[in-house]
């Protein structure tokens, strides 16, 4: 006897294998037309066809003759932030470049000044809608990283208003230490790091605060060098790595990343061919962030390049103020299928299966026996509508652990 049953699911629609590798495992997925599921403590216990079905249940829940899918997964957003990027925006479209904002000390600096005086309560409630945009938007697992505290004790308090957030939200978090941008002078440099490997770093393993550590690796942030040592200090720490990398100008970083086994790396916007063919070699996941290009006007990261070397592609919104005010996951899903040149299907597998791989969760991001039973069912009886509708909310509703989210 099954804890409950769901039935109505017109079409069910999943990434078969994590971290699908190469054009033709991407894209196929597992169709079953008229499923049913059954969940146990929050945990798929049965999954097939209709007729298949010869179970009981205690209770029945009819989805009306609607699609689902595995809940997105959202590897990559800043959703912890104070004020607001809107003079960059204006700036921006008066012709100044990112690089340009923050090399003068505004872009990532000012939403530092605007974000490093707040207690962890105050960051937690300036998250919390952004966190419930992006669960409404189809998100059942958002990774969130700090990166705007700067000094040690706060971006300590960043971590710890995930921590809070996590009890406000049935979506699942998980926070990842950002070291994000350095100071000018080489002994300054030196000694953030050296906060960073000597303080930052240990407190935040030891306190559980953090699964990953990131690193910007970029001219106007961190040389690969130091983000040599940064990662290395990670690791020791029983931590995985991550890399913002590839986004303005090539720096080392991506062949830094896969050197290291990092979990993913991301942006990729100028990545090479050469470079796609080294991730594909790796096990390292490319996570492309398509709300990056739509905002700043960047180079679309080349996603169909990437999957046809045999990487595996991830999709996240790299939601934050300054490169990418992009709210939902799933609007993120359908650009990187017209920016990016993945099929419908590959871009599901990017924002689900590959997207956990992309931090290191395997009970997460497929429909399967012995998944967590998140997933989503859509307004349509076709689960292409997802990446297909733009501007409207495909999502009617969002269950993570077998338990069905207030609107
Ligand atoms: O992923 N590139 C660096 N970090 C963020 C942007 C942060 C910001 O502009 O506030 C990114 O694009
Ligand atoms: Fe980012």
């Amino acid at each position: 006897m099954s804890e409950l049953l769901l039935t109505g699911i017109s079409q069910l629609a999943t990434p078969l294998g994590q971290g699908s590798r190469r054009g033709a495992a991407m894209g196929q997925l597992q169709i079953v037309e008229r499923a049913r599921v059954a969940i146990d403590a929050g945990v798929i216990s049965w999954i097939g066809p209709e007729y298949e079905w010869s179970g009981n249940a205690e209770s029945v829940v009819d989805l009306g003759g609607r699609a689902v899918v595995p809940g997105l997964i959202d590897p990559h957003t800043h959703a912890v932030w104070g004020g607001d990027r809107l003079i960059d925006f204006e700036a921006r479209s008066a012709g100044a470049t990112y690089e340009e904002i923050l090399a003068a000390g505004g872009g990532i600096w000012h939403t530092i000044r605007e974000t490093a005086d707040k207690s962890s309560e105050e960051m937690a409630e300036l998250a919390l809608p952004r966190i419930q945009a992006l669960q409404r938007s189809g998100a059942t697992t958002i990774e969130v990283k700090s990166g705007y505290g700067y000094t040690l004790e706060a971006e300590l308090r960043m971590l710890e208003a995930i921590r809070l957030l996590q009890k406000r939200t049935l979506s699942r978090l998980v926070p990842t230490l950002l070291v994000h941008i350095c100071p000018e002078g080489f002994t300054e440099r030196q000694a953030y790091r050296e906060m960073v490997c000597n303080e930052l770093i240990p407190e935040v393993a030891g306190r559980g605060l953090a699964s990953a550590v990131d690193i910007f690796v970029e001219r106007h942030a961190w040389s690969a060098e130091d983000a040599r040592i940064v990662l290395a200090c990670a690791q020791t720490a029983g931590l995985s790595i991550k890399l913002h990398t590839e986004q303005f100008q090539q720096v080392g970083g991506l062949e830094l990343g896969v050197e290291m086994e990092a979990l993913s790396v991301d942006h990729l916007e100028i990545c090479s061919v050469e470079q796609c063919r080294l991730v594909a070699r790796s096990k390292t996941i490319a996570t492309i962030l398509p709300g990056v290009s739509l905002h700043l006007g960047l180079p679309a990261a080349p996603g169909r390049a990437l999957i046809d070397a045999g990487a595996a592609v991830a999709i996240g919104t790299d939601l934050n103020p300054g490169s990418s005010p992009l709210f939902s996951t799933s609007a993120a899903m359908g650009l990187a299928v017209r920016l990016n040149g993945l099929t419908a299907p590959e871009a599901l597998t990017a924002s689900t299966a590959n997207a956990a791989a992309a931090l290191g969760l395997s009970n997460v991001g497929r429909l399967e026996v012995g998944m967590q039973a998140d997933f989503l069912v859509l307004e349509s009886s076709d689960w292409r509508d997802l990446p297909y509708t733009l501007g409207q909310n495909m999502v009617r509703e969002v269950w993570v652990a077998g338990r069905k989210q207030a609107a």
